[in-house]
């Protein structure tokens, strides 16, 4: 029987990079990239997070050093995440100006200035002994009321340590309207709000609980949302569209793809997504042990973001990418 010869034949747009570079539809650029990046008050050299290889608790100095070389790599932005050494029920430190993560985000502003967009976490876990994100009631349930007071004061605080974005990622309701408020009523109109608006409570975060010396009691599954549900992750981020948010975010990032794909055809803000500490060591576990070739393993995750939706990638290799890209 003679072979039918197809006359259309995809492979001819493979045949050659020049090809291939021309017709891609999606790219990554180190601009779509943010450097998340912890720093523990106190330390006077970084400290290394064992199940994080190659990620550190910074130092206020070697932070500084950090975002340089950030800026310098000409990522997007920074996200900084603060380790007090000090925890308490409400988190207070997140709030005292003289806090690791307010003092941090002036040492950072006062390295790059406008060269890279400095963002920081607005949430109570990394400052509270019980590990919640927000405030507990007599009874011992995170109290939603109660805790966007705090956050109110915290966003004032962050923004009067400079910084140009705030990303609210504690998944209480009306979160969004409140920080805008409090914001905007303290003079920070310019300041803008990167929500935390699908975020599910996911085993993926693992590796972060050691970053910022975290030890959860219970579980975040009364606020943050079931990874059975993409729907709700719409209805999330068109409710924080509604509230000012500037940008939107899906995370995690890999599992949570068709979640993202789904809140980018939705909004007509910038979309971002996280790919999490714990996607980060599955990689780096992997690569280590030589079952999968790390650089195009790295590459080839943030295509995939991209593909789908995200304009923005908060990920851990985002300068090691930019000098692959850069390539
Ligand atoms: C909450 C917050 C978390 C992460 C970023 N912001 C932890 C959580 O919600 O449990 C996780 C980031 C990561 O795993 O890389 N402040």
């Amino acid at each position: 029987m003679a072979i039918e010869r197809p006359i259309v034949r995809p492979r001819r747009l493979r045949r050659t990079p020049a090809l291939r570079r021309m017709v891609a539809e999606t790219s990554v650029e180190a601009r779509n990239l943010v450097l998340p990046v912890f720093v523990r008050e106190g330390a006077s050299e970084p400290v290394p997070i064992s199940s994080m290889p190659g990620v550190v608790q910074h130092s206020r100095d070697s932070l500084r050093k950090a975002a340089a070389e950030a800026a310098e790599a000409g990522i997007g932005g920074i996200m900084l995440f603060g380790v007090p050494t000090q925890k308490d029920a409400v988190g207070s430190g997140a709030c005292d100006p003289a806090g690791i993560l307010n003092v941090a985000i002036a040492d950072v502003v006062a390295e790059v200035g406008d060269a890279l967009t400095v963002m920081s976490d607005l949430c109570l876990d990394e400052f509270t002994d019980h590990g919640h994100c927000g405030v507990l009631d007599a009874a011992g349930r995170i109290d939603n009321d109660a805790t966007l007071e705090v956050y109110a004061e915290m966003a004032r605080a962050q923004a009067d340590a400079g910084v140009h974005m705030v990303g609210p990622s504690g998944m209480m309701d009306g979160q969004v309207a409140v920080i805008r408020e409090a914001l905007d009523g303290a003079g920070h109109e310019d300041v803008s709000i990167l929500a935390y608006s699908a975020k599910y409570a996911s085993a993926f975060y693992g590796p972060f609980r050691e970053a910022v010396d975290s030890s959860l009691q219970g579980d975040r599954r009364t606020y943050q949302q079931d990874p059975a549900n993409a729907l709700e992750g719409v209805r999330e981020a068109l409710l924080d569209v509604e509230q000012g948010a500037d940008l939107v975010m899906v995370k995690p990032g890999l599992p949570y793809l068709d979640v993202l794909r789904a809140v980018r055809d939705a909004v007509d803000v910038p979309v971002a997504s996280y790919n999490i500490s714990g996607e980060y060591s599955m990689l780096e576990a992997a690569a280590a042990q030589g079952w999968i070739d790390r650089e195009p393993a790295i590459l080839e995750t943030l295509t995939a973001f991209r593909r789908a939706g995200a304009d923005v990638i908060l990920t851990y290799w985002a300068v090691e990418a930019a000098r692959l890209l850069a390539r």
